[in-house]
């Protein structure tokens, strides 16, 4: 076995070869304060905002194979610059974007023959920072890295919400936990130190592991790279950037919404015309089968077939919802089908005429979203990348659900790992060349990717509807939706797949969705994501077409977003401009508990009457007993008016504001 090395990072030369000041960097606004540190034992940072410390001294560096000797480094040169532009989104939850850092570059040197050089750095923005490692070009050409020393030393008393890096497709809740009860979580982490909110995650992840969080003890949180089944975290070539390590600073916990650090520390749209990716609404055959009416398999029951598609098609035509999804539609599906490593991507049951389908939806103005289950068989499905994608693309369906359900990769490696993070980029990319949109279940944590391919349009990723369906947990908790804003949601769009209006489950009436029908509503306001799912079938919006206007009517894609109320895990209040009308939207939720809250409306323009058409649980609406109780009203407003709101327990208010 390769003994390890251990690179400190160790900067001595810092001290004396630079001033004080030359190890800080603070953000534009002068207060948040960053600074690198070096001591006898490595390489330290620590962070501090109006003087009062958010990190306390935490270790850097990494531990490689390989290499049997303990480095040293000497810091060969510090390196500023600061950068202020705005950029546009393709789509996203606001349309301009504030990139305003300050960096500092730290040049390090190994002291060895063999020196090793590594660049540090770090970006500070008036919400937070970012740090990563830089590998320069050097003599050699590749590293095998099987650790990260990064820590995040919180101050003391912190709890976070965390979710266990047990479940590989991060479908597990989110449990508020002292520092050292964490054993190892997923990031986003979300840490309350009594004063501040932070957000501990990561920026571009691109070919290495994600990053999971131990808490070792009541203060530290420690970097855990997923690895490969060998045990090495990344095989990386040389020069090389790690992902950005991020932390986003709040005051109150809409403020980690609101940030956009994520993003800009993701690289520019790497696509030349990305007029394709287009946001929008989908319905699809699905939700009955998740129900246990209608099987994804050939045979007696099969959903996807082709005369049943078309309903979907013709509700969806006169509801003006762009997309149907159909799973279940190709070779695979038989038996226990996660063992299954031969989906076929071009093969079609018989019942299942794509050609007919797909002309059908085009003449009424609708897409098919095509469906790649892959059961995590990468190989099968890399081998027919480009068949599949082409396959779809000629008969125009040009946005693609996939999904990875197996633990394993190939039997073998964690979605986590570099491996999946090198197949999800490759389909990510082989889907652009198609120009085709991909809804990624199952997926790698998402980064912020989204700016560089804003193909990569949403992804699963979240214990999502799915689980209400059949769970033997029973289904989320009211709580759930008014955690995972302020966790999953900080990673980046989700395909929740919320619009629940029947709230029976005959099948597995031990699960049910367990809220009301207006926190159904809102949520299409509240949990952000391009391509957004009305989940139930075409009957039970029909039955309901004075709620279901809401869901005609909510935006897939936004000019502005602020999250102005909200206690973690209790409540949740987010407006939204649209980005195509003068609209806004709000959508108020709230947990197990009944809630009377007065929402602001100094978010609408100034001095300007608006219509507000609210959708609000009724008064004796309640998750358990009667979900299905709401209504629908009018209402004169402006910005000048608070207005109050009734949640029911595990319920919601849905809000469109018109200019009158
Ligand atoms: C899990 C996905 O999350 C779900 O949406 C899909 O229906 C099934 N896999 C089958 O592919
Ligand atoms: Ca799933």
């Amino acid at each position: 076995m390769n003994k390890l090395l251990i690179l400190t990072l160790s900067a001595a030369a810092v001290l004396t070869a630079c001033s004080k000041q030359d190890n800080e960097v603070a953000s534009p606004d002068g207060k948040i304060k960053f600074a690198f540190d070096n001591s006898a034992e490595g390489l330290f940072y620590s962070v501090a905002e109006d003087g009062q410390q958010i990190i306390a001294p935490s270790r850097m560096g990494f531990v490689l194979a390989g290499n049997d000797s303990v480095a040293r480094f000497d810091v060969i040169g510090v390196e500023r610059s600061s950068h202020d532009d705005t950029w546009e989104t393709v789509w996203g939850e606001n349309r301009y974007i504030r990139d305003n850092y300050n960096q500092l570059t730290v040049n390090l040197r190994q002291k060895s023959a063999d020196s090793l050089a590594v660049n540090l750095e770090v970006r500070v923005f008036d919400d937070g920072f970012g740090y990563r490692y830089v590998f320069p070009e050097q003599s050699r050409d590749s590293l095998i890295i099987m650790e990260e020393l990064t820590e995040f030393k919180v101050p003391a008393g912190s709890k976070a919400w965390g979710m266990t890096a047990s479940d590989p497709y991060y479908e597990d809740y989110f449990h508020l936990k002292p520092i050292a009860d964490l054993d190892t979580v997923r990031t986003p982490l979300t840490v309350e130190t009594g004063s501040k909110y932070l957000a501990v995650h990561e920026a571009n992840l691109t070919d290495y592991p994600k990053m999971d969080i131990i808490g070792l003890d009541s203060v530290t949180l420690k970097a855990r790279l997923v690895p490969w089944s060998t045990g090495v975290a990344a095989y990386i070539p040389v020069p090389f950037a790690t992902p950005w390590r991020t932390v986003i600073i709040g005051d109150r916990p809409g403020e980690l919404v609101e940030s956009s650090l994520m993003l800009n520390l993701n690289e520019p749209c790497a696509i030349a015309d990305p007029s394709f990716a287009k946001p929008m609404k989908y319905i699809g055959v699905w939700w009955e089968m998740h129900l246990g009416n209608g099987t994804w398999y050939y045979g007696p029951d099969h959903g996807a077939n082709t005369a049943h598609v078309k309903e979907y098609i013709d509700f969806a035509a006169e509801h003006g919802i762009p997309g149907v999804l159909v799973e279940g539609w190709n070779i695979g599906w038989e038996g226990n089908w996660p063992t299954n490593d031969h989906f076929d991507f071009t093969k079609p049951y018989p019942d299942f005429d794509i050609k007919e389908i797909t002309d059908y939806a085009a003449s009424k103005g609708v897409q098919l979203v095509g469906h790649h289950e892959t059961a995590a068989w990468t190989k099968n499905y890399e081998n027919q990348l480009d068949t599949a994608y082409q396959y779809y693309a000629d008969h125009g369906v040009h946005n693609v659900k996939t999904g990875y359900v197996n633990v394993l990769m190939d039997g073998k490696e964690d979605h986590s790992s570099q491996y999946g993070v090198r197949h999800y980029r490759k389909v990510i990319e082989t889907a652009a060349r198609y120009g085709t949109n991909i809804d990624n279940h199952e997926p790698v944590m998402p980064t912020g990717l989204q700016r560089t391919y804003p193909n990569l349009m949403t992804q699963e990723g979240v214990r999502g509807q799915e689980h209400n369906a059949w769970d033997p947990d029973g289904g989320n908790p009211p709580e759930h939706t008014v955690v995972m804003p302020f966790t999953r949601g900080l990673a980046g769009p989700m395909d929740y797949t919320f619009g629940t209006f029947n709230f029976d489950n005959p099948v597995y009436p031990f699960a049910r969705v367990r809220t009301t029908l207006a926190k159904e509503l809102a949520l299409y306001v509240i949990i952000y994501s391009p391509m957004q799912m009305a989940s139930d079938t075409p009957a039970n919006y029909a039955a309901k077409p004075d709620a279901f206007q809401f869901i005609k009517d909510v935006p897939v894609d936004w000019e502005k977003t602020l999250v102005p109320d909200a206690v973690i895990g209790d409540y949740v209040v987010t407006v939204r401009q649209d980005r195509n009308s003068t609209d806004w939207y709000l959508g108020a939720a709230t947990d197990e508990n009944a809630r009377e809250l007065d929402v602001k409306l100094d978010f609408l323009e100034p001095d300007v009457e608006y219509t507000a058409q609210i959708y609000a649980d009724a008064p004796d609406a309640d998750w358990e007993t009667n979900p299905t109780a709401y209504t629908v009203s009018e209402k004169t407003v402006s910005a000048a008016d608070t207005l109050p709101l009734h949640l029911a327990a595990g319920g919601g208010t849905a809000i469109r504001f018109i200019k009158k």
